[in-house]
């Protein structure tokens, strides 16, 4: 096991937010400064899902997927059987407000279980916190005057390229051996 980050403050007496990082049609991304119980402090990322459909039916369809109302019926019957409880199950399968709760739970939980074990692997993902039903922690890979930038807007000279192409195959080779594949590597989503 990896030894917790020794800059993370575990115990948080306040935590005052910053700014926004980031704000998309899917998630926001807030600056938070956690103060602990001494006085110590340290920048957290929460991102915040916004409420989600399980899906967008619009852009199902025009992908050629079925007719959104079996497409509906038919995610709705798949995530409910992942629920062990029948009381659960119906609440998916009706997509009532717990329902809902239910599946956000398991999608962030899903993006904080596989960044804990690639954190664990030993790659540089920010340090995933925690999370709660619709709130993911993570590092803020950055300082107080603003997030690290993405690679796309990075403007790195030539050796810097060299070395973040040499870290960018040392990652993918760390999440392979994993057993994981990235399902959205861009330029976008390296910083
Ligand atoms: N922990 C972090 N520290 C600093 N910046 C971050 C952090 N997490 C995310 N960001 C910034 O916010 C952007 C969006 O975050 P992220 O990629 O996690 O969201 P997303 O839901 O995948 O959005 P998209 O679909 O646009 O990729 C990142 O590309 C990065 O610039
Ligand atoms: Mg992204």
């Amino acid at each position: 096991m990896r030894p917790i980050p020794d800059w993370l403050v575990v115990e948080s007496v306040s935590d005052s937010d910053i700014g926004v990082v980031t704000s998309g049609k899917e998630a926001q991304i807030d600056l938070v400064e956690r103060t602990g119980p001494d006085g110590r402090t340290c920048l957290v990322a929460r991102k915040r899902y916004l409420p989600r459909e399980v899906h967008n039916k619009g852009e199902l369809e025009a992908l050629g997927f079925q007719r959104a109302s079996t497409f509906r019926h038919d995610v709705r019957y798949r995530e409910g059987r992942q629920f062990r409880k029948s009381r659960d199950r119906r609440a998916v399968e009706r997509m009532t407000t717990y329902g809902k709760h239910l599946l956000q739970d398991r999608w962030t939980g899903h993006e904080y279980d596989v960044m804990s074990s690639l954190w664990e692997a030993g790659l540089t993902v920010p340090y995933p916190i925690g999370y709660s039903t619709d709130v993911l922690e993570l590092e803020f890979v950055g300082d107080r005057s603003g997030a690290a930038p993405q690679l796309r807007s990075a403007r790195l000279d030539r050796a810097g390229l060299a070395r973040a192409f040499e870290q960018l195959v040392d990652g993918l080779t760390v999440i392979v051996a994993a057993g994981w594949a990235h399902g959205d590597l861009s330029a976008y989503n390296l910083l």
